[in-house]
């Protein structure tokens, strides 16, 4: 089991849930950020943060959104982040106001 980043986060990239992650389990791509599972240990911490609700439980993943299980496993093959940074708010983000 991990946490997954969902389609909400592509273009916005708001990064909030990188400051509370205690393990910097996230990795970022050009447009969104990704959740290593191998180091996610499943705190909880990184949802509420995400002003655009793009993070689940894998278990909670809504069946339409589960392609993203799958994305996050691509997770290695990108930069980890270790700290936040300006949010990206790119033209396809869901809601660029909302952080
Ligand atoms: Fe993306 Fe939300 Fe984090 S928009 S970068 S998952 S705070």
């Amino acid at each position: 089991m991990s946490y997954i980043v969902t389609g909400a986060c592509v273009d916005c990239k708001y990064t909030s849930c990188v400051e509370v992650c205690p393990v910097e389990a996230f990795h970022e791509t050009p447009d969104r950020l990704l959740i290593n599972a191998d180091d996610c240990v499943n705190c909880d911490a990184c949802v509420p943060e995400c002003p655009v609700e793009a993070i689940y439980a894998e278990e909670n993943v809504p069946e339409e959104m589960h392609d993203w299980i799958e994305k996050n496993q691509d997770a290695e093959n990108f930069p980890k982040l270790g700290e936040p940074k300006d949010a990206l708010k790119g033209p396809k983000c869901v809601n660029p106001n909302a952080g």
